[in-house]
């Protein structure tokens, strides 16, 4: 019997305090036009003194769990994509484990940053597929917000904190069609985040913040994600007019229209989430298909493109019958 993996449930959580572009305006030189025309964000949720990538992916894992009438301990593997860890070790998996009161499970955490869910994606699908798992728990979370120089125009106004969560498990039926993941490592300068403790050098001695040199990102990130939406597509043997949704990363709307209109798709079939979530890295895609599945857009049965891009370069697509 052909083993398959397949979307059991789905979860998300958005911290409570919004943040607007006006308020943004406020104190730093921009205007809520200018970040509106350039990104298509209006506000971003922000999270609280307490929260963590762990306390916010044990929100949305939870959500996931009971979407698929799953246990935690029928989990066996836990992997959560986060570039906003409160620890460097242990990682964001094992203390989303130790929140989930289990101890059967691997969990582990993954660096690719903002497509780090479709990088988990791929590898549950083959860990599934294998045989060497059967419920796999993936999760995106993120607190850009803590991340994020404050007082930079140009990377302030993108991000936005949440957590997404799926939990994709062995099945019979089809589910995951097919994951591509790619990197190119020369992109470094571009955009990157320092661990100052660990760095040498000039990055020693910077803040630890995002820094990102926006309009050459988005030149790649344009050319890249239609390369990878004709890779998916030949690897199935599948034309355009087949795919029913596209649940892209949410960086900029400029980059999600480019990718939609190569696929011929109109905006109606694309989910957008960045007007009021701003760019929540690893958490964007899950959150994005999380959102469509529990409105009732994505149904059961229909065809979903979900693809991300993010530093490193990393980027990545899974296309899945959901
Ligand atoms: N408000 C007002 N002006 C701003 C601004 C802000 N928040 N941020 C930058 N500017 C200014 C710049 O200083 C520059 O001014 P200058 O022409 O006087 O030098 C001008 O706006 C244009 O800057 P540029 O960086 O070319 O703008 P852009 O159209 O490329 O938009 C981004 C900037 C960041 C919105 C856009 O490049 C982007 O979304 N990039 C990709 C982001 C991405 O995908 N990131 C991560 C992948 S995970």
């Amino acid at each position: 019997m052909i083993r398959y993996s397949k979307v059991l449930g789905t979860g998300g959580y958005l911290p409570a305090e919004v943040r607007t572009n006006e308020q943004i305006s406020e104190t730093v030189d921009t205007s809520d036009s200018w970040i509106f025309e350039r990104t298509g964000i209006k506000s971003r949720r922000i999270a609280g003194p307490d929260e963590t990538a762990s306390s916010m992916a044990e929100i949305a894992a939870r959500q996931a769990l009971e979407a698929a009438g799953c246990e935690p301990d029928a989990v066996d593997l836990i992997i959560v994509a986060t570039g906003s860890p409160e620890y460097v070790y242990p990682s964001t998996a094992c203390l989303l484990q130790q929140r989930l009161g289990i101890n059967n499970a691997a969990a582990f955490d993954l660096q690719a940053a903002c497509s780090g869910s479709i990088f988990a994606m791929s590898i549950a699908d083959q860990y599934i597929k294998s045989g060497a798992a059967k419920k796999v728990l993936i999760v995106g979370s993120e607190i850009c917000s803590r991340i994020v120089d404050w007082t930079d125009r140009s990377t302030c106004i993108l991000f936005g904190d949440g957590a997404g969560a799926l939990l994709l498990g062995a099945s019979d039926e089809l589910g995951v069609l097919s994951t591509h993941i790619h990197s190119d490592g020369e992109f470094e300068d571009l955009l990157y985040c320092a661990n100052p403790q660990a760095a040498t050098g000039e990055k020693r001695n910077e803040p630890g913040y995002i820094n990102m040199r926006g309009n050459e990102v988005f030149k790649v990130a344009v050319n890249t994600l239609g390369r990878i939406v004709d890779e998916t597509l030949e690897a199935n043997n599948m034309d355009k007019s087949e795919i029913d949704w596209l649940v892209p990363h949410q960086a900029n709307i400029r980059i999600i229209m480019a990718t939609a209109k190569k696929l011929k798709m109109s905006m109606d079939q694309v989910v957008v989430t960045l007007e009021h979530q701003g760019n929540t890295s690893s958490a964007s895609v899950l959150l994005a298909f999380n959102e469509a599945v529990r409105d009732g857009r994505i149904k059961r049965g229909q065809v979903v493109l979900l693809e991300a891009f993010g530093a490193g370069f990393t980027w990545g697509s899974a296309i899945i019958k959901y």
